[in-house]
């Protein structure tokens, strides 16, 4: 049985997940409506990974006898300035993520509740994925991608790991 304390933060993260599942999904749309076919596919990808995080929450919680709240979530924006500055949104919001996922692993800690310890590690490890995904993009921007946005867009996927890949087609 999850401590109330435990099944508070989870439904929190429930809510994070399901935002970022959202604003994925927002710059998918923003990116496909701007021409981008490449940049929209990989966060659609992403936004897929995002729902299954959620979900995974959703069903812990539920596993463990708590009961999960599914939320409203906050509109994203509709629009980006352009592709760095997104991937930038992107690269920060992984950063809130991590943070958040790190606040539950030491309220576990402190709770003595090693089930959900053991749970979250899956998520730290993907945690640490989906930074250096977030900034290998960056990078290849900074490389010359901004001035070339066609081949940018067209390569972006050869940027997904496998494990990325294999989540996503869950
Ligand atoms: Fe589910 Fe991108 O953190």
């Amino acid at each position: 049985m999850l401590k109330k304390k435990v099944e508070d933060i989870c439904n929190r993260q429930v809510e994070r997940e399901g935002y970022s599942f959202n604003l994925y999904l927002a710059m998918a749309s923003w990116a496909e409506n701007n021409g981008l076919a490449g940049v929209a596919d990989w966060l659609y990808a992403q936004a897929e990974e995002e729902k299954l995080h959620m979900l995974k929450f959703v069903r812990y919680i539920n596993e463990r006898g708590g009961k999960a709240i599914i939320p409203a979530f906050k509109k994203p924006p509709t629009d980006f300035k352009n592709v760095e500055e997104m991937f930038k949104e992107v690269l920060k919001h992984e950063n809130f993520v991590t943070s958040s996922i790190n606040e539950i692993v030491a309220l576990t800690l402190g709770e003595k509740d090693f089930n959900t310890h053991n749970f979250l590690q899956w998520f730290v490890l993907e945690q640490v994925e989906e930074e250096k995904s977030a900034q290998a993009i960056l990078d290849k921007l900074r490389l010359g991608g901004k001035s070339n946005l066609y081949q940018f867009d067209r390569d972006i996927m050869s940027l997904r790991t496998p494990a990325a890949n294999a989540q996503s087609a869950q």
